[in-house]
């Protein structure tokens, strides 16, 4: 009997043993998996920890509590869901084998967009049409990335000198629209102009003669004018050939196809821009201080472990932990049945500055995110998702200038980047600029603490 009783104990070892082995196991990949997930999503490592709320976001004013991540898996807003379905296929646990090569095809991206659209949506059936017009048809067309350029700017990245003598140091890509003629010349006219642009004379290190190529594109949709249509893009044309420095695709000039200019324009600077060092992205109506903002990035360049930053490297005016829109009379209005959670870290879109390196990164980290219908959090969410943080410098003023700062005399030497300005604003501004550079040629960037 005892001896029964003992048999059946080395039995139940042995087959128990390798039972608790594997729970364990599990239980610890389960824990592993976890932290591996959270710490991608966390904000810890940041150089900068701002937490500022962009205006409006919420009405009392107050700080948003820091979110733990930006995006929860919430399965009643539809954008979460999507998101999801997409993460799933490229999660290396659900689906380990191949995945690389599989999506080495562009193709492959772009119908799995499409799948998990059609899914969703299927799911969703009836809530679609409480939704708002405008979410509405931004959800019909999200799927879509392959809109026509309808036409290109001359320069192999952009409008440029004739003569450049080395790659482009900067360009700057524009959102202006058809009926923005006035913006764009006025920028053309002053911090825009494309060539050999000097650095202000700050800079720490001198030595040589500073300053670099600079190089400009303007991005365009169509605008909703049926009735002017044809003499619009007639004008278009005529200025397209003059500047050379047009980018329009065929797609519908709204607020919320704004995120395709940046999708688009990421695809053609990956093809067209191989050695452009950096690139400032803002709207027609900012004004830019060209030179600091040479001096600025030239100083980047010159830290040390610069060939491993500027893979990550953006700056801007951070927004940190803020809540979507709730309000349906905002044009940032975001229903909570379309997206729940935060929004992760961002730059404001008013003007924000990244390198070559990683404008291209983003372009291939873009094709596995769900187009966003507000742009400068789209370029966030991607952000995130290649563990990259954009860093804080206070003298981008996408909100203006505080308080009463902008009476002082050498105000407009401390900034890199103000929005927003009229066409007449900036050529006035940019003779202000020239007239006081002696004055105020050595007064520090703004930092903030003033
Ligand atoms: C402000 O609003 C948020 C969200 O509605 C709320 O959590 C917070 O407590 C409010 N703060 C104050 C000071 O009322
Ligand atoms: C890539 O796409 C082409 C055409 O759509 C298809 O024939 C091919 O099988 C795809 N390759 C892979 C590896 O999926
Ligand atoms: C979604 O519904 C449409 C028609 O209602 C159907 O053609 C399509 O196959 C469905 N997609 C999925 C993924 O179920
Ligand atoms: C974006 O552009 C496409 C193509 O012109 C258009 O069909 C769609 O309605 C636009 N989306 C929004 C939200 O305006
Ligand atoms: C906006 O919200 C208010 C109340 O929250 C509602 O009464 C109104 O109908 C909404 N307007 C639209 C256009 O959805």
């Amino acid at each position: 009997m005892a001896r029964c009783y003992c048999h059946w104990r080395r039995v139940l070892i042995c087959v128990c043993t390798p039972c608790i082995t594997l729970f364990l196991l599990m239980v610890f990949l389960t824990v592993m998996i976890c932290t591996r997930v959270n710490n991608t999503f966390s904000s810890d490592g940041i150089p900068f920890r701002v937490h500022f709320v962009a205006p409006g976001l919420l009405s009392n004013n107050s700080f948003a509590p820091v979110p733990k991540t930006f995006w929860e898996r919430h399965n009643d807003a539809f954008w979460n869901r999507l998101q999801l379905t997409m993460d799933r296929h490229f999660n290396p646990i659900l689906h380990p084998y191949n995945l690389k090569q599989r999506f080495e095809n562009g193709t492959s991206y772009e119908s799995l967009l499409k799948q998990s659209v059609s899914e969703v949506s299927n799911s969703t059936g009836g809530k679609f049409g409480q939704l708002p017009q405008q979410i509405q048809e931004f959800m019909c067309h999200m799927q879509r990335r392959d809109y026509p350029t309808l036409i290109q700017p001359d320069g192999q990245c952009g409008a440029g000198a004739k003569d450049e003598e080395e790659p482009p140091f900067l360009l700057l890509a524009i959102k202006s629209t058809q009926l923005n003629f006035k913006n764009r010349q006025a920028i053309r006219r002053t911090w825009g102009r494309v060539g050999w642009v000097a650095a202000g004379q700050r800079s720490s290190s001198g030595g040589g003669e500073r300053g670099g190529y600079v190089r400009r594109v303007f991005l365009l949709g169509k605008d909703n004018t049926e009735d002017l249509d044809v003499v619009l893009s007639e004008l278009l044309r005529l200025e397209s050939k003059h500047y050379g420095d047009i980018l329009q695709w065929d797609f519908k000039d709204t607020f919320f196809n704004l995120t395709l200019k940046d999708v688009l324009f990421w695809s053609w600077f990956s093809r067209s821009c191989g050695q452009t060092r950096f690139v400032l992205k803002g709207d027609d109506d900012v004004f830019v201080n060209t030179p600091n903002m040479i001096t600025y990035l030239q100083d980047q360049l010159k830290k040390p472990q610069a060939h491993i930053t500027m893979k990550d490297f953006m700056i801007g005016e951070v927004i940190a932990a803020a809540a979507p829109n709730r309000g349906n009379l905002s044009k940032y209005f975001i229903p909570d049945s379309f997206y729940k959670g935060f929004y992760p870290m961002y730059a404001g879109g008013g003007g924000v500055v990244y390198s070559g390196q990683l404008t291209r990164r983003l372009h291939e980290m873009s094709k596995r995110v769900h187009l966003f219908p507000i742009d400068d959090v789209y370029v966030g969410m991607c952000m995130k998702r290649l563990n990259a943080h954009p860093i804080h410098h206070p003298a981008f003023l996408t909100f203006d200038f505080p308080g009463k700062e902008e009476e002082k005399p050498c105000s407009y030497h401390t900034i890199l980047l103000v929005h927003k300005r009229s066409p007449e604003q900036l050529i006035q501004l940019w003779a202000h600029i020239k007239d006081t550079h002696e004055q105020c040629w050595d007064v520090p960037l703004r930092d903030g603490k003033r």
